[in-house]
């Protein structure tokens, strides 16, 4: 492991500002650069040790967002990854850090979980996850054109289950609507999250 170990969190972070935008399209650049400053914002507030490590996990996390299916496929197959159980919208967040991993040397643990679990959830996420999945709601496009915007970032700043609630509660919305196949994981992090906020009011 300690040959990806090659550049410290700044000079990581400094290379993805460059190189993420080269794997997607303008609008979602917007989108990363939103969930990373958001993310990093919320290690901050949550206490999660190293808020630019958060940063940099908002950075690439939907690096392969655009890729095509034999860009999944490849990184599947080469690091053998079942993804049987995995929904189609959810490959990304499997795919990128063994791409981030092939492409660039780039490996950590702690990220690399973070990235996985941002789509669909965790059945025991760590605090960057849950940063990571958060921070992910409050830099959505659908965020964007809420006027409540605010207050639900004041809100995930006091209490980091109230995003998770969200993008739970708006990922399994948006799936019941369009009749889609909805993740065990969603569903178990809409109801912890809940139940979190429950017991803490
Ligand atoms: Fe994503
Ligand atoms: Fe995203």
């Amino acid at each position: 492991m300690s040959r990806f170990v090659t550049k410290t969190t700044d000079e990581w972070i400094h290379f993805f500002e460059s190189e993420v935008p080269n794997h997607v399209t303008d609008t979602r650049w917007e989108h990363i650069k939103r969930v990373a400053k958001f993310a990093e914002q919320l290690a901050k507030f949550h206490f999660f040790p190293d808020p630019k490590r958060a940063y940099l996990a908002g950075l690439v996390h939907d690096t392969t967002k655009q890729k095509k299916w034999e860009i999944h496929e490849s990184l599947f197959s080469e690091f053998s990854l079942n993804v049987d159980s995995i929904p189609k919208q959810a490959y990304h967040a499997y795919s990128a850090p063994l791409f981030l991993q092939r492409e660039f040397g780039f490996y950590d643990k702690e990220i690399h979980s973070a990235i996985q679990n941002h789509t669909l959830g965790s059945l025991s996420p760590t605090l960057l996850d849950q940063i990571v999945y958060a921070a992910d709601f409050l830099g959505s496009d659908f965020c964007q054109k809420q006027s409540e915007l605010p207050n639900w970032i004041q809100k995930t700043e006091e209490n980091l289950y109230f995003g998770i609630f969200m993008k739970a509660f708006q990922t399994i919305s948006f799936l019941m609507e369009k009749k889609e196949v909805i993740h065990p994981n969603t569903f178990f992090t809409y109801n912890h999250a809940l139940q979190s906020l429950k017991e803490t009011k």
